[in-house]
């Protein structure tokens, strides 16, 4: 009898544990913005979202500067959602 009622506290125990796990943090809010005012103040949003990066890369003597102009603090944006994602680097300026 001891040891039921030891192992439905050790259940109890995990299930409330579990519980308290937070979900993953949604990064930022996803942009209801249809474009993206950088580079060009007319690329489609969904365009943006895929090939900033690659912007970035291509540009990075220049891009990150602008970037930050905007998106002044890297922690709470850009590696969010890298960090979301995974497999996006930490970003610095
Ligand atoms: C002129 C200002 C400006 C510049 C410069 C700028 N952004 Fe943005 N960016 C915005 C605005 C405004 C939004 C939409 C934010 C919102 O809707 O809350 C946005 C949204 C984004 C999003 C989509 C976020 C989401 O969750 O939907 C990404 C990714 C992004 N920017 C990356 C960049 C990168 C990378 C750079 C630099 C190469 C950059 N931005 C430069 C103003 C700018
Ligand atoms: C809404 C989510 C989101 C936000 C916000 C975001 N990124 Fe990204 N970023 C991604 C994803 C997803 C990838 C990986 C896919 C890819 O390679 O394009 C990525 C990749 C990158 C890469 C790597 C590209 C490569 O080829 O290795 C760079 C550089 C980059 N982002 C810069 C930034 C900068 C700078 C900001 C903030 C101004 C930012 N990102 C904000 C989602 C985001």
């Amino acid at each position: 009898m001891r040891v039921v009622v030891l192992v439905l506290l050790a259940v109890a125990v995990l299930v409330l544990l579990g519980g308290c796990v937070a979900p993953p943090e949604k990064p930022v809010k996803d942009s209801k913005l249809e474009k993206h005012p950088y580079p060009a103040g007319n690329i489609e949003m969904n365009e943006w979202k895929a090939e900033h990066g690659e912007y970035v890369e291509e540009n990075e003597e220049t891009a990150l500067q602008a970037c930050k102009n905007c998106h002044p603090q890297p922690e709470n944006f850009c590696n969010k959602c890298h960090a979301y994602v995974g497999g996006a680097p930490e970003i610095r300026y």
